[in-house]
């Protein structure tokens, strides 16, 4: 079968690339003469922190902490920490990193996290956001689009691991017949 029976496209590889350049030169502007370091959400995020790190022109740090909150299409609402960051954060300007934000656990765990190695600050960015309520008692400061609530892959997203590779972003119906 093919992969692209049960996808529909969202975002094409040109959206994304010219989204992520306006996100890369609003950070670039924010954090010149700060040194930021970039912490992406594994697995997820690995695409768009590569392509949004290439738009930055300014001096920055990479890091990636691995996290898992998701069992096939629906977040477990526990979230562990698979992968550890190994810099030291405090005093630092901090940006997050996030494919995508859905109910917000994964990303309040994370900063709640960060915020106990007393950085300088602490930015928030995400490719995607999901267009409902959400856990987060502090605002997303950068958001490439915002999405209806249904599921997506493509571009680092996964469905139980599949779909990454694709080059834009889809929505996958759950009806085997689509
Ligand atoms: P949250 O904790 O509910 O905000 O979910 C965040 C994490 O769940 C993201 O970092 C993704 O890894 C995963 N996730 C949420 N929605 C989707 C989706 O539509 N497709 C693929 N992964 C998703
Ligand atoms: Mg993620």
């Amino acid at each position: 079968m093919d992969i692209y029976d049960k996808l529909t496209l969202l975002y094409s590889a040109k959206e994304i690339s010219l989204r992520i350049a306006e996100m890369g030169k609003e950070l670039s502007k924010n954090f010149d003469n700060k040194e930021p370091i970039f912490i992406g959400v594994l697995n997820g995020s690995f695409i768009f922190l590569a392509d949004l790190i290439r738009t930055v022109s300014i001096d920055c740090n990479i890091e990636f902490i691995q996290l898992k909150s998701y069992e096939g299409m629906v977040s477990s609402g526990k979230v562990e920490v698979i992968k550890m960051i190994s810099s030291n954060l405090n005093n630092r300007h901090v940006v997050i990193v996030e494919d995508i934000i859905e109910t917000g656990n994964t990303l309040k765990f994370l900063y709640d996290k960060i915020t106990q190695s007393f950085p300088k600050s602490i930015t928030t960015v995400t490719l995607l956001k999901k267009n409902m309520k959400n856990q987060l008692n502090f605002d997303i400061d950068l958001i490439g689009f915002e999405i209806p609530q249904d599921f997506v892959v493509g571009y680092g997203l996964d469905y139980n691991q599949k779909y990454r590779n694709l080059d834009g972003i889809y929505h996958l119906s759950n009806n085997n017949n689509a």
